[in-house]
């Protein structure tokens, strides 16, 4: 019986071969890896085509349509290409990617605020995320604020009637915070009901911890769901780039907006992360993730740590939340490569200790590797609160749970034992 492409492959076989053995976007059919494309501009057969280019662009609602190709900034065959690919792990209708994280994550918020209406975010966000909605927002003349959205019911007494957005990574970035997205689409969702459709308040989720191969926010309650492609979908370090995948009746405004702030992912970082990144995520995330558990576990048992924060543990505060909505393509709990951890003692104490370990592992181990970014093949440590969040004020940090002495890990496919064995070492070098 032949086979349905669409319907009867596993995602993980479609992200390696595509969602189609030849896409729409481009005819590469004797070619088994994708053609590496670079070309800033596309010579069109006569000014009716060039218009027609135009025309369809401004109106790109229908993905499967072959695009009339004019400009790199405006659409490109490797970034459509990978476009449709992480629509497809994502469970989106489009996919639109972007220069960094950051750009999609201003661009998606660009293109649902306007001057004077407001937005509810997260209080523990990636310190970047914060800058933008507490520095950047603001002058434009939109208002944000920053709330605990574990507590839904707070959420909801915080909504005015210019909320347009509520915003969230879930785990969020550090402290691996798992935001109840099914009750936050209910809390949302009685709202909306009396609004109308402008007015809607869209629940925007930064999947960049999770991945595509842990979690599906759209298939969650997420209207759209974000990602840095610098992170684990890149997965080797290589190129940064960012993702926003939802509705297509959004992708217009995306592509417009990207097209006039110019923050577009270049085809030469669309094509490792489509021929490398992707086609490797199910495979790298498994093996990370296991490796995650073993750390988790092995560091809630040691002596000289308070507590460990990883979705995979009993002890995780949303365990129960995470083990609902945490879940690979086999149906099974996938809490993920990351985890965050606070050494015992006074914060002050605790603080001398975590840079007494973080130094040596710099220093010695070849493993671990001290650097910010996540998601990566090599196994990444760091200090949240002078590294990745410092844009964060540092009584705000406490207020929001992020420790003066917390540590993040990144885990990658390294031996686990290698790992554990370097930060057991390092463990024996503090009281
Ligand atoms: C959760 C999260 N979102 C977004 C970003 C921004 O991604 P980029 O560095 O690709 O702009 C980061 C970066 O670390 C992040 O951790």
């Amino acid at each position: 019986m032949k086979k349905n492409i669409k319907k009867d492959y596993r995602v993980s076989s479609k992200l390696i071969h595509g969602p189609e053995l030849m896409t729409k976007q481009w005819d590469f059919s004797h070619h088994v890896v994708p053609p590496q494309s670079s070309s800033v501009t596309y010579a069109v057969s006569s000014a009716q085509r060039g218009a027609a280019g135009f025309i369809q662009f401004a109106n790109a609602q229908d993905v499967n349509e072959r695009p009339i190709l004019i400009y790199d900034r405006l659409e490109e065959p490797n970034r459509n290409m990978l476009e449709e690919r992480i629509a497809l792990a994502e469970g989106g209708e489009m996919a639109v990617a972007f220069t960094t994280g950051m750009a999609a994550i201003s661009a998606v918020l660009g293109v649902l605020t306007r001057t004077g209406e407001h937005i509810i975010a997260h209080h523990t966000l990636y310190g970047c995320t914060y800058s933008l909605l507490a520095n950047w927002f603001p002058r434009d003349g939109k208002n944000v604020t920053f709330t605990n959205l574990l507590d839904i019911q707070k959420v909801m007494r915080e909504v005015k009637k210019e909320t347009r957005v509520i915003y969230l990574e879930t785990p969020s970035n550090p402290i691996l915070e798992i935001i109840d997205l099914g009750e936050l689409r209910k809390a949302v969702d009685k709202i909306n009901s009396k609004r109308k459709p402008e007015e809607k308040i869209n629940i925007v989720v930064d999947n960049t911890f999770a991945t595509p191969f842990c979690q599906r926010p759209l298939s969650l309650g997420a209207d759209i769901s974000l990602a840095s492609l610098t992170k684990g979908i890149g997965g080797f370090g290589t190129d940064m780039g960012g993702v926003a995948v939802g509705p297509k009746e959004l992708r217009t405004a995306l592509f417009m907006y990207r097209k006039d702030f110019g923050g577009v992912l270049a085809p030469k970082s669309a094509w490792p992360t489509l021929v490398y990144g992707l086609p490797t995520l199910d495979i790298r995330m498994r093996k990370q993730q296991e490796t995650a558990t073993k750390v988790a576990e092995f560091l809630e048992n040691h002596p000289k740590v308070a507590r460990v924060l990883y979705p995979g543990l009993k002890s995780h505060p949303q365990h129960a939340i995470a083990k609902k909505q945490m879940i690979d393509c086999d149906g099974k709990f996938a809490p993920g490569s990351m985890l965050y951890f606070v050494l015992k003692g006074k914060p002050a104490v605790a603080s001398k200790s975590s840079s007494i370990i973080i130094d040596y592992l710099a220093k010695k181990s070849l493993v671990i590797t001290l650097a910010v970014s996540l998601g990566m093949i090599k196994t990444l440590i760091e200090h949240p609160s002078s590294m990745t969040h410092a844009a964060i004020p540092i009584n705000e940090q406490e207020k929001f749970g992020i420790d003066p002495g917390g540590i993040r890990l990144s885990m990658g496919i390294e031996d686990a034992c290698d790992i554990l064995g370097d930060l057991d070492t390092a463990l024996k070098l503090v009281k």
